[in-house]
């Protein structure tokens, strides 16, 4: 099937889904070691179709100009793909304008953006922000960047020993100097799918605005910003198949306005002069300097093309493929899952054998799988283990290459006995 088809129903799990989309992605046929690549280490980053590579070929090819700057013709037309691939990505999450559309390098600036500028216009010391247990780095960190400036207090909400948000303790984490919740949608390690449909619904009722990260879940989950209700939505280009270096903040538009500028400089300025500056309208008041417009035609190009295929139709297969490998891992004797892997991420261990032994050895055989903390040390603390061993899914992974995962396994398994 070629990736410009439209899958009006879902597809059957095998036949005519599995390996379907295969041939878009070059990478996919080269080997490892001298084994056919296995790529499971999706979670981290995807790789890219050729219509993304394409598309942004072309315009170094044949339009590359700086962006808002220029009267010249290729400035234009760069001009008009970047602000057609915001509307793009607009699109894609349903938000109401443009406006709420804010091109970042990723998941960790948009977070780093609002930890700095809410923080700056909304916190005070004393005040609270809410966390889970399931963040990465880059939904904690930037909020202690922000404590050295402000004295805001960090709550945490737990995580029960099955992997899922304690919703009953979030409940009680919400005082009258809440100021912001912030979690992710789908955790990348535990592959938790978090409700977070009810989850914002209950901190509305507290007054308290909510960031989602949803650097795991865009790329296998429909999302919706209006039906959500969410007041802030972090993801980034790669781990969507689309380029690296690429992110999107959305933030509700009454928001944005309310928040200071991020970073200073060209394109997110109204008027200079030595003793004042005015800012530009929104979404460029957080943009500033030469944004990578050659990412943004990538990162749309990516979005037409998970569009094209479904989403509902990638979360179909994504989720039978992990319940498979979850059924097919169980045999290894041995074997510990942690989380309840509802979506694309399955994290292991094998008896004894140490998470980075495991990624090794099973990269000779050709198969990339992530090991480690996964950049979510407070988690493995809470897990009670050092790291890992991670396999994560996207749309072109197929059932034969979780027989390869679990025979490599079984194999290595073996040599440590
Ligand atoms: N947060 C990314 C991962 O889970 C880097 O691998």
């Amino acid at each position: 099937m070629s990736n410009t088809q439209t899958a009006a129903e879902p597809l059957p799990f095998g036949g005519g889904w599995e390996g379907a989309f295969r041939a878009d992605f070059p990478i996919l046929s080269r080997t490892v070691h001298g084994h056919p690549l296995i790529y499971l280490d999706n979670g981290a980053t995807t790789q890219k179709p050729r219509c993304v590579i394409d598309a942004m070929t072309d315009e170094y090819l044949n339009v590359n100009a700086n962006v808002h700057r220029g009267v010249h013709y290729l400035s234009q037309q760069a001009t008009d793909l970047h602000e057609a691939a915001r509307e793009t990505i607009r699109r894609f999450i349903n938000a109401r304008s443009t406006a709420e559309i804010v091109f970042t390098r990723g998941t960790t600036e948009s977070i780093n953006l609002v930890a700095a500028t809410f923080g700056q216009a909304c916190m005070q010391d004393g005040d609270e922000v809410i966390l889970t247990a399931m963040e990465h780095h880059s939904n904690i960190v930037p909020w202690q960047l922000l404590q050295a400036r402000t004295r805001i207090i960090i709550k945490v909400c737990p995580i029960t020993d099955d992997g899922r948000l304690d919703l009953e303790a979030l409940q009680q984490l919400f005082t009258p100097r809440t100021r912001l919740l912030s979690l992710t949608a789908v955790s990348n390690v535990l592959g938790t799918v978090n409700p977070i449909r009810d989850i914002i619904r209950m901190a509305h009722a507290h007054d308290v605005p909510v960031l989602i990260d949803a650097a795991q879940a865009a790329p296998h989950l429909p999302l919706d910003v209006q039906d959500l209700d969410c007041d802030f939505l972090a993801f980034s280009g790669h781990k969507i198949y689309g380029p690296t270096g690429i992110g999107v903040l959305y933030g509700k538009e009454a928001w944005l306005d309310r928040l200071p500028p991020y970073m200073g400089g060209g394109e997110m300025i109204g008027k200079v002069t030595f003793e004042h500056t005015t800012f530009n309208e929104l979404p460029y008041k957080f943009e500033a300097g030469t944004p990578d417009y050659v990412a943004t035609t990538g990162l749309a190009r990516a979005l037409d093309y998970v569009t094209a295929i479904g989403l509902d139709n990638i979360q179909q297969h994504e989720q039978a493929l992990t319940s498979y490998a979850r059924e097919q891992l169980s045999q290894v004797p041995g074997i510990r899952f942690f989380g309840p892997s509802d979506d694309a991420v399955i994290s292991f261990l094998v008896g004894d054998i140490h998470h980075l032994d495991l990624g090794t050895l099973l990269d000779q055989l050709g198969i990339a799988v992530r090991t480690g903390h996964h950049c979510a040390e407070p988690l493995m603390h809470r897990l009670g283990v050092e790291g890992t061993v991670r396999a994560s899914f996207a749309l072109y992974n197929t059932r034969e290459e979780v027989d390869a995962l679990v025979a490599g396994i079984l194999r290595i398994q073996k040599m440590f006995r």
